[in-house]
C-alpha cells in the first residue's frame, strides 16, 4: 500500500509540508515522504494541494519528493505486548527502534508496534465455538499479557457477526488469525491485534455516572481533594515545584489496574527514572512488578513537535482499549502545556490565525476532546472499565491565568494547584489547600463512608473550615502578633500546623510514608480531629494551650505517618485509646 504515490512535495517548513499534484487522498491520511518514507499525517486538503504534518526530523526532504498514501488515519495497533513497552508518539517502539538503529534512531525506521515473532498463549471464550453469534466489542478469548493483565481478544467494531472459525488453544503471534467471522459485509479474518485511529474515541455502551475514588495513597489528594475513576484533574505549577513527582507518585501507588505515562515534551532524564524505577518498584496491592501494568509513551523535548502534538491521542487511544476489557486505566501526561506548545508551533507554521499569546483558536475545543475522553462506562460486551486522566500543566512564571491553564480548568472538575511557597518551604507534595479543589466530593463519599465506617464528608469538612479559619488568624497574627490571639484560637493555628506536619506533608522516599492506605489515612484524621475537639474542650475548661502543646502524645501523632505501617491497626487503636486517656488526664486536673 505505500508505493501509491499521492503527490509531490512543494515546500518544507520544520515540520510542515505542503504538498502539490495531490489525487486520492483524504483528510488526516497517514502518509510517507521521500525515500526514508518519514511519517506524516494529513491535516489540510484543499484542491489538489494539502498540508502534512510530519512527525520526523524533515531535513533532507526537498520540493519534488514523493508522497505515499496509505488509505487510513494515523492509527495505532491494539493487541497483547503493549504492557511493559515504550513508545514515542506515534507508537514506534523505541528499544526495537534502538536495537535497530544503535544509539541515535535512524530516520525513516520502522518496526511494528507489537512485536510480530513474539508467541502468545491463546484461550478462546468457554463455550464459544464456530456457528455462534458475537457482536463487536465482545471477547473471542484472552491472553494472559502479564502477571496481572488478562488481555481479553476483542471483536473490533463493526466485525460482529457469525463466527466461521475460531482458532483453537495455542501459542501465536498477534498477526495469526483468531476467527473469522461472517458480518453484513462479507467474511472478516480477526487478527490477535487490530487497528484504531488514534483521534476516534473507541465506542462504549453507556457513560456511567462517578461514584468510586482514584485512590492514589497520596493523603492530600484522597482526603482533601478526592479524584474519582473516570474523572479529570489538572495539577498546574511553575518549574519545579512537582508536577512530575506527583504524577509519578499517583503512577505508581494509585489502584488503577493499568497505567499509560505519557512524558509529552519534558526532559528525556524523567522518562529515564520511570524506566530505571518502575520494574523494581511492587505494587502493595497485588505484590507484582508496577511496570506489569505500565505503558510509556516518551516524547521528549529533543523529539520531534509533531509527535507531541500526537502523543496524547496515542495514550488515550491505549487507554480505552484497556477500558474496553473491562480495566480500569490511569492516564498520566506531563505535561499538556508542552503539547499545547506543539500545537502552537504547528499552527504558525501553517500560518493560521494565532488567537491568545499565539494558541491558535481551537485550543480549547482540543484540550476539551482530550479530556472527555476520560469517563466511567459500560462498555461495549456490558462489563465497566474506565478512563481517568492526569494532566500536569506548567503555566509560564507560574502564572495560572495563562491559557492553557484556564482553558484545562473549564474541561476538569478537580484541580491540585501548586504553591511555589509550599515547595520552597519543602512543604510536599506541594499541593495547595486554598486553591485546590475537587468537584468529586459528593460523588465519592457514599464509597468513603462504607469503606471505612466513618463520617468520612463530615471530618473532611471540619478540617477544611480549621485551615480556612487558621488563614484569617495568621493575618492577625501578622499584625498584632500571637499574643494578641485568645487560647481558644491560638489553639486552631496549633492544630492545623498539626495536621500540616503530620498529615498534608508526605514524604515520597519513605519506604512507610510514600503510600497511606484508605484505612491509615481515615484513622489519622481521626486522631487530628480528636485532638482539635478535645483540646478545644479542655481550653473552655481552664487548660492552657501550653499544656496541651506539651503533651507527649502530640509528638507520637506527629510521627504516625512515618511509624505506623499501612495495616497496623493495632498501633492506631493504641495511639487513640493513649490521646483520650492523656486529655481525660489533663481534664481532670481542672474539675
Ligand atoms: N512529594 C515530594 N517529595 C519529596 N520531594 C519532592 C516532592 N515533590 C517535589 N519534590 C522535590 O522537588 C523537585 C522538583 O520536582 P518535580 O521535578 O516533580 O517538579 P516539576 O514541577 O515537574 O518541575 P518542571 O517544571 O521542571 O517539570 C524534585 O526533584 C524533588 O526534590
Ligand atoms: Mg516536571
Amino acid at each position: 500500500m505505500e508505493d501509491r504515490i499521492i503527490g509531490r512535495v512543494y515546500r518544507v517548513n520544520g515540520p510542515v509540508i505542503e504538498a502539490s499534484d495531490i489525487t486520492d487522498a483524504m483528510m488526516m491520511e497517514l502518509v510517507r515522504i521521500g525515500e526514508g518514507r518519514l511519517v506524516g499525517e494529513i491535516v489540510k486538503l484543499a484542491g489538489n494541494t494539502a498540508v502534512i504534518q510530519v512527525y520526523e526530523d524533515t531535513t533532507g526532504i526537498r520540493p519534488g519528493d514523493d508522497v505515499f498514501g496509505s488509505g487510513m488515519p494515523l492509527s495505532v495497533e491494539l493487541g497483547p505486548g503493549l504492557i511493559g513497552t515504550i513508545y514515542d508518539g506515534i507508537q514506534r517502539p523505541l528499544e526495537a527502534l534502538l536495537e535497530a538503529s544503535g544509539e541515535f534512531i535512524a530516520k525513516g525506521i520502522t518496526r511494528p508496534a507489537l512485536n510480530r515473532e513474539k508467541k502468545w498463549h491463546f484461550i478462546p471464550s468457554p463455550g464459544l465455538k464456530a456457528g455462534d453469534t458475537i457482536a463487536e466489542g465482545f471477547a473471542l478469548g484472552t491472553i494472559k499479557e502479564t502477571d496481572r493483565v488478562s488481555h481479553k481478544i476483542l471483536v473490533p467494531a463493526g466485525k460482529g457477526g457469525t463466527i466461521k472459525n475460531l482458532t483453537a488453544e495455542g501459542d501465536y503471534t498477534v498477526a495469526d488469525s483468531a476467527a473469522e467471522i461472517e458480518t453484513a459485509s462479507g467474511i472478516a479474518k480477526i487478527d490477535f491485534y487490530h487497528r484504531w485511529p488514534i483521534r476516534k474515541p473507541r465506542p462504549v455502551k453507556q457513560r456511567q455516572p462517578l461514584k468510586i475514588p482514584l485512590v492514589t495513597g497520596q493523603r492530600v489528594i484522597d482526603t482533601l481533594f478526592p479524584l474519582a475513576k473516570g474523572g479529570t484533574v489538572a495539577i498546574p505549577g511553575g518549574f519545579g515545584t512537582g508536577k512530575t513527582m506527583t504524577q509519578h507518585a499517583v503512577a505508581k501507588w494509585c489502584d488503577a489496574d493499568i497505567i499509560v505515562y505519557i512524558g509529552c515534551g519534558e526532559r528525556g532524564n524523567e522518562m529515564t527514572d520511570v524506566l530505571m524505577e518502575f520494574p523494581e518498584l511492587i505494587d502493595p496491592r497485588t505484590g507484582t512488578s508496577l511496570m506489569d501494568r505500565t505503558i510509556l509513551i516518551a516524547n521528549t523535548s529533543n523529539m520531534p513537535v509533531s509527535a507531541r502534538e500526537a502523543s496524547i491521542y496515542t495514550g488515550v487511544t491505549l487507554a480505552e482499549y484497556y477500558r474496553d476489557q473491562g480495566y480500569h486505566v490511569a492516564v498520566m501526561a506531563d505535561s499538556t502545556s508542552r503539547w499545547a506548545e506543539a500545537l502552537r508551533e504547528l499552527a504558525g507554521r501553517m500560518e493560521e490565525m494565532p488567537a491568545e499569546e499565539g494558541f491558535p483558536a481551537y485550543l480549547p475545543t482540543r484540550i476539551a476532546e482530550f479530556y472527555e475522553r476520560a469517563g466511567y462506562m459500560t462498555v461495549l460486551d456490558g462489563e465497566e472499565g474506565s478512563v481517568t486522566i492526569i494532566g500536569a500543566v506548567s503555566p509560564p512564571g507560574g502564572d495560572f491565568s495563562e491559557p492553557v491553564t484556564q482553558h484545562t480548568k473549564r474541561f476538569v472538575r478537580c484541580f491540585w494547584g501548586l504553591d511555589r511557597q509550599l515547595a520552597n518551604a519543602r512543604h510536599y507534595p506541594a499541593i495547595s489547600w486554598l486553591e485546590s479543589y475537587s468537584e468529586y466530593l459528593d460523588d465519592v463519599s457514599g464509597w468513603w463512608e462504607t469503606h471505612s465506617g466513618t463520617s468520612w464528608l463530615k471530618n473532611r469538612a471540619e478540617i477544611m473550615e480549621l485551615l480556612q479559619k487558621e488563614v484569617r488568624l495568621q493575618q492577625v497574627v501578622k499584625l498584632v502578633g500571637p499574643d494578641a490571639l485568645p487560647d481558644s484560637q491560638r489553639f486552631i493555628i496549633e492544630v492545623c500546623t498539626l495536621f500540616k506536619n503530620a498529615f498534608l506533608q508526605q514524604n515520597a522516599f519513605d519506604d512507610i510514608d510514600r503510600y497511606s492506605s484508605v484505612e491509615k489515612q481515615v484513622r489519622m484524621l481521626e486522631i487530628i480531629l480528636t485532638y482539635s475537639r478535645r483540646g478545644a474542650d479542655a481550653i473552655r475548661r481552664g487548660v492552657t494551650i501550653v499544656k496541651l502543646r506539651h503533651m507527649k502524645i502530640v509528638q507520637d501523632i506527629a510521627r504516625m505517618k512515618l511509624s505506623v505501617a499501612n495495616d497496623d491497626t493495632t498501633a492506631m487503636d493504641k495511639l487513640e485509646a493513649r490521646l483520650e486517656r492523656a486529655m481525660d488526664q489533663l481534664e481532670s486536673i481542672y474539675e
